[in-house]
């Protein structure tokens, strides 16, 4: 009984050897031409059949991170075509179209001036704690931006012009900025959030201030208090945005806690559009804040505005302090603070 069983073993253990040579003789015969010449493309030709049959390219590997042994697998190459076209796209066409809207609209609309010229009088608008606050966040906004845009664009734009080398020294220093700046941008967002809250919910000024085109498109000054409608856009893109990238950036920063490789591409899909779209805005807030409008550097630089500015771009907010006997002019002829 023993013999027959070890006989039929044997037996079996032939047939399934002799499978093995003939499914695999044909596949050996793949990797040469037929006048017996070696092909040197058989084996890219064999990993595009084990793309098409397996979707992936993964084994085994020794290191502790199992998810490295994944090489490819379809979701990495769509967020990689994301990554490389879609999102460079997305960018291109916001940054460079608001700079385009913006040079046709200093050409043709130019700095809008106090109508009513300087009175010489000022008002203190911005305390030196939000002056503080705001330069602190739009100086690492300006380097988060600028170290961003190098992870999306570096590459095909900077890469050619300065070479490897310096591409990669850059890079990392860049990277580190990135990293490094995020922690005071964050608490600059919180801190704008609570700074400002009480002066940015909507309210119905606002839909007339729109209605009417603002102080900036129209040619009138529809009354707002100390935020307009334009200003308190800017301020929710600030704490939306901000609290978006700074969600999504540590998320990047810290992989894999709490994330799989799915969430993780999700997460640098957000984070990159919203960054971008940030940029774009955060462009057309530095041109009403510069040259766009007469007037309006000097709040955050100095503090303080001329009161004819504040009368014809905040009026109700003017009434708002002198009811509070906040505009007596003091000796020296200079307001007191609106703070
Ligand atoms: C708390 C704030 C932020 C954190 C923690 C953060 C973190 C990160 C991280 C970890 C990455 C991935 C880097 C890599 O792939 O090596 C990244 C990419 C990027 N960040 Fe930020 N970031 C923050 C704010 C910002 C801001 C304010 C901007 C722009 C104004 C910005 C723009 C970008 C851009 C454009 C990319 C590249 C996206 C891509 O091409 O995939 N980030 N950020």
């Amino acid at each position: 009984m023993t013999k027959l069983t070890a006989r039929i073993r044997f037996m079996l253990g032939a047939l399934a050897l002799a499978l093995v040579v003939a499914v695999a003789a044909p596949a050996g015969a793949q990797q040469r031409n037929p006048d017996n010449s070696v092909n040197p493309t058989a084996s890219s030709v064999k990993e595009d059949q084990l793309f098409k049959e397996l979707d992936r390219i993964s084994g085994r590997c020794t290191i502790p991170d199992q998810k490295a042994c994944t090489i490819e697998q379809p979701a990495g190459r769509e967020w990689r075509h994301f990554h490389e076209v879609t999102l460079r796209w997305i960018g291109a066409i916001a940054i460079l179209g608001i700079l385009a809207l913006l040079v046709l609209f200093y050409l043709t609309r130019g700095m809008v001036r106090i109508a009513s010229g300087r009175s010489g009088r000022v008002l203190v608008r911005f305390s030196a704690f939000e002056r503080l606050v705001h330069w602190m966040t739009a100086s690492c906004f300006v380097v988060l931006a600028i170290t961003g845009l190098n992870i999306t664009f570096g590459k095909p734009l900077l890469l050619p012009l300065i070479g490897p080398e310096a591409f990669t020294a850059w890079s990392q220093w860049a990277k580190y900025a990135h990293n490094y700046l995020s922690f005071p941008f964050t608490l600059g967002v919180v801190l704008i959030f609570l700074m400002w809250i009480a002066w940015n919910i909507p309210n119905k000024v606002d839909v007339e201030w729109l209605k009417e085109g603002g102080g900036i498109v129209g040619h009138k000054h529809p009354p707002a208090y100390r935020f307009n409608a334009g200003q308190k856009m800017i301020y929710w893109i600030v704490v939306l945005g901000g609290g978006a990238v700074a969600a999504t950036g540590y998320l990047l920063m810290f992989p894999f806690y709490g994330t799989n490789i799915a969430d993780m591409q999700v997460a640098q899909a957000i984070h990159g559009i919203v960054a971008l779209l940030f940029v774009a805005a955060m462009l057309g807030h530095i041109y009403i804040g510069t040259i766009g409008m007469e007037g309006a550097f000097e709040a955050m630089w100095d503090g303080t505005v001329d009161v004819n500015w504040a009368k014809e771009h905040h009026s109700l907010w003017v009434e708002e302090e002198a009811a509070k006997g906040k505009l007596s002019p003091p000796p020296g002829g200079r307001m007191q603070a609106a703070e």
